[in-house]
């Protein structure tokens, strides 16, 4: 193989891509990867026991244990995780997957047959720490941290609440939503694409816009609700200013759905693209909302130009 060449192979049904290096970067790398397979085997272990010791504890004393079950799930992927890399290696494979990037930072070279653009994804994924992260603690996908962000800066979730997500596939937000707002509160999602259940949220397949779906959403949630997110994204055509006028339209819609669905006080929260004539509807909020504010969470990637608006005190609602 080139020197300079990096065979990119991936498996079927199989949650790791396989980085075979060439053989002198590959005796040390191999090695570290063993020991680190290790370590972390050893510690995800050790979690283990104790969730299933908690899970007993809950069992005896009768308490919901949906938390830690969830838990233990996710622990027990995370050891099929490990035990599936350690494999990969012996079998003679440097796999750096979609992963351990707080010990890795993975170099990923150009091969002749990949495109830059596919080799500076690829870069891109293996060394970003938020699809680590969110690997790691069982998130669908990194958009997780931003609304974990936004949260911790606006203090919008609070146990008990109402929550819809719009355009919520695959469920980041949904995943973090039922976390925060605890039994008692309810989670309703809703996207153009299916995304697999999440427990505690009902989420639903089909355009927000649809009177139709509106009305399944409000009865799903069963009352007013406390916040609306929007991370919705339109398809993009490929010409700037239909994609443009398609993305201020599609925050429009949500700011509707949020003033016919939100109780007094409610919050809302849109994806909107910065440097675009969305002055119309910073104007609607600002009218309905007791206070507006634009930020672009540390988690959101710095190239993009997806900014949030998060608006707070809504003036209207039953
Ligand atoms: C960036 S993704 C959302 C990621 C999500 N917040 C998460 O944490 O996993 C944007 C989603 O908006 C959805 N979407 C766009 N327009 C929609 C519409 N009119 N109704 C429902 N969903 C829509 C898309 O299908 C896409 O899945």
């Amino acid at each position: 193989m080139d020197p300079n060449e990096t065979a990119i192979e991936t498996r079927p049904n199989d949650d790791l891509t396989l980085v075979a290096l060439t053989p002198a970067d590959m005796a040390p790398a191999q090695a570290e990867l063993l020991a680190w397979c290790d370590r972390k085997l050893l510690a995800v272990n050790a979690e283990l026991a104790d969730l299933e010791t908690n899970l007993e504890l809950a069992t005896e004393h009768g308490w919901k244990h949906r938390t830690v079950e969830a838990a233990l799930n996710r622990t027990k992927k995370r050891i099929l995780y490990y035990e599936k890399i350690k494999t990969a290696v012996d079998a003679g494979y440097l796999i750096v997957p979609n992963f351990p990037i707080d010990v890795f930072a993975v170099r990923v070279k150009r091969a002749r047959r990949r495109k830059a653009s596919s080799t500076e994804w690829l870069a891109r994924q293996l060394n970003d720490p938020y699809v680590a992260e969110a690997q790691l603690r069982g998130y669908r996908s990194r958009a997780a941290f931003k609304l974990i962000q936004l949260d911790e800066r606006f203090h919008l979730l609070a146990p008990g609440h109402r929550v819809v997500d719009l355009g919520c596939a695959p469920g980041g937000w949904a995943q973090v939503a039922v976390e925060r707002v605890g039994p008692g509160g309810a989670v309703v999602g809703i996207d153009l694409n299916p995304a697999d259940p999440i427990p505690g949220a009902t989420l639903l397949q089909g355009d927000f816009t649809d009177p139709a779906t509106a009305g399944q959403i409000r009865e799903a949630l069963g009352g007013p609700a406390d916040l609306v997110l929007s991370d919705m994204a339109a398809p993009a055509t490929g010409h700037a200013a239909t994609d443009h006028l398609r993305i201020v339209a599609l925050a429009e819609d949500a700011l509707a759905f949020a003033e016919s669905t939100l109780a007094p006080c409610g919050a809302f929260i849109a994806k909107v693209f910065q440097g675009g004539a969305a002055s119309d509807l910073l104007a609607r909020l600002k009218k309905t909302f007791g206070e507006v504010r634009h930020a672009k969470p540390p988690s959101s990637r710095a190239e993009s130009a997806e900014t949030y608006v998060i608006a707070k005190g809504f003036r209207g609602g039953a």
